[in-house]
């Protein structure tokens, strides 16, 4: 199949679709929820939903993660405070926070007299992190399942520090993302995707010609036209000035000139995850990573000589 012949469902830009197969209608249908009802969720199905997870793929069957569940309604509103005012997180009757937990591991080696380095190892955080998350969709999928909705939120990063007091996290146990679970009020419509023939190469990395890729992206985006208003463009301004300089800046700023108002791309990198600011992060959640004992990112002091065949 050549890329261009992949199924696109609705064009280049389709949002769900349908499917005779029970599992591929779900994941097809699948949508955030926000809207939960305040009913308590059983126990025997929100064990149900956990066991999705244990049986997740994981890095050598190691499963280095932990999920602490918050049912607490003060606990609950102090997540809303952490992740900027998301008042969902204080409606869902459980918010689940995915952790990397090595302290159980590193517990376990020490048990066992095994040697224990992978708080340093930035191979294992790379595989633990990638643990974490398979296990959390595994969770989603058997939530949708079962008749539950889910929303992750990523915002629980500004408040790391905040978040492992909280839920007293000991040392090799870090949070990745935060899933709000419940019963859905109301199953929103999937929404509009890129679809395989824009994010599928056979054999080799291929580009999509500059128009086409314009073409998916406003398919995805309803062609939405954001109001030029003053300050959104003042703000783009600034962000674009100190990104990419003042010529970049005032190319952009003719450009909205011309056209009347702001694009999607510019929003999302100008406006909501703001190209100045993201990487500024950086420093503070290294920072926390390491105070959680990981110093994986750093290079690693060793004292030993290793053999000629260890570095192959
Ligand atoms: C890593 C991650 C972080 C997210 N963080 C938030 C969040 O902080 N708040 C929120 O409302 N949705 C959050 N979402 C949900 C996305 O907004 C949502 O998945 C996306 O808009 C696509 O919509 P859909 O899930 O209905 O397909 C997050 C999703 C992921 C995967």
């Amino acid at each position: 199949m050549t890329r261009d012949s992949m199924p696109s469902h609705h064009g280049p830009a389709g949002s769900g679709g349908s499917h005779e197969n029970v599992t591929m209608q779900l994941l097809l249908e699948r949508a955030s929820i926000r809207d939960f009802e305040s009913r308590e969720i059983p126990d025997d199905v929100f064990n149900d939903v956990m066991r999705a997870a244990a049986h997740a793929p994981t890095g050598g069957n190691l499963q280095p993660y932990s999920i602490i569940a918050v049912r607490d309604q003060e606990m609950k509103d102090r997540l809303t405070e952490m992740c900027g005012g998301q008042r969902f997180i204080s409606r869902a009757p459980v918010d689940l926070v995915f952790c990397i937990d090595y302290h159980r591991l590193e517990r376990w080696a020490k048990l066992e007299e095994a040697p224990f380095s992978a708080r340093d190892a930035f191979m294992s955080f790379w595989i633990a992190f990638q643990d974490t998350i398979i296990a959390a969709q595994n969770i989603c999928t058997a939530a949708d399942a079962l008749g539950l909705g889910s929303v992750y939120v990523g915002s629980i990063m500004s408040s790391f520090p905040e978040l492992r007091e909280m839920l007293a996290m000991p040392k090799g146990v870090f949070p990745v993302v935060l899933l709000s679970l419940g019963y859905p009020k109301t199953r929103p419509k999937p929404r509009q995707k890129l679809q395989p023939n824009v994010f599928v190469h056979n054999e080799r990395y291929t580009e999509l010609p500059d128009d086409e890729l314009r073409a998916v992206y406003n398919a995805k985006y309803n062609h939405a036209e954001i109001e030029a208003a003053p300050e959104r463009v003042a703000t783009l301004e600034k962000v674009m000035t100190r990104v990419h300089g003042d010529g970049a800046a005032a190319e952009m700023l003719v450009g909205i000139g011309e056209r009347g108002f702001i694009t999607m791309a510019q929003r999302y990198f100008g406006l909501h995850y703001r190209a100045d600011m993201m990487p500024i992060f950086n420093e503070s959640i290294l920072k926390s990573l390491k105070d959680a004992g990981f110093g994986c990112l750093e290079p690693y002091e060793y004292e030993w000589e290793l053999d000629e065949s260890e570095v192959e």
